[in-house]
């Protein structure tokens, strides 16, 4: 049986990076994980106002979620911290108290940015966040990419081989840490 694998991209640009990123994971990775993009371009700002009665984006975000076997986050690095989209989105998927849809989800976490840095300080972020959702997270390998336009094309091709095979072993160890999680989230399992 094959996993679920909910991503989200952390960026609403156009042009994204990370979503060309997020291509070229996809393209990479093993047979048996299946991909569905949780978007979160049409999330309102979360308030706990919408607590008692969530709105349809929200819903819909929660739902995405919970039918993911493992959520991978594919994300810039704005301002050294989480895009506000991204950690939005986050919040929603949280809320209302005592309904996290995060706990115990697999997840995993990389981003591209154009300089050297890789999203390093986001992923790092995102470490503090996931936690205190009670996600755990790939912790090896990791991966901060250094986007090169001529190595990575649109339509996730990749044209530097040790790239390739370091995104592929990347997505090998988040497969099979997916596995992992959700043998030991199973019933029966101490
Ligand atoms: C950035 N960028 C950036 N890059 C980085 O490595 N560290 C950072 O802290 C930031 N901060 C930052 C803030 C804001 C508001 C923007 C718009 C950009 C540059 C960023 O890596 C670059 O724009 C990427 O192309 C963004 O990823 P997407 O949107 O193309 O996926």
């Amino acid at each position: 049986a094959g996993y679920q694998i909910g991503y989200f991209v952390g960026s609403l640009a156009s042009g994204s990076i990370n979503r060309t990123l997020s291509k070229a994971l996809i393209r990479v990775a093993p047979e048996e994980l299946e991909f569905t993009e949780i978007p979160i371009g049409a999330l309102p700002l979360y308030s706990s106002d919408f607590d008692g009665d969530y709105p349809p984006p929200g819903r819909e975000l929660k739902r995405a979620i919970e039918a993911s076997d493992g959520i991978l986050f594919v994300s810039p690095e704005y301002n050294r911290s989480i895009p506000g989209a991204l950690k939005n989105a986050i919040d929603w998927g949280s809320r209302p108290w005592g309904t996290n849809s995060f706990a115990r989800k697999p997840t995993g976490i990389v981003g591209a940015s154009p300089g050297g840095i890789g999203t390093a300080v986001m992923q790092s972020s995102m470490r503090s966040v996931l936690s205190f959702l009670d996600a755990p997270q790939l912790n090896s390998p990791e991966a901060y990419v250094r986007f090169d336009p001529a190595v990575f094309g649109d339509d996730g091709k990749v044209a530097d081989a040790d790239t390739e095979a370091f995104l592929r072993h990347y997505m090998e160890e988040y497969a099979a840490f997916v596995a992992r999680v959700l043998a030991a989230n199973a019933p029966g399992h101490i």
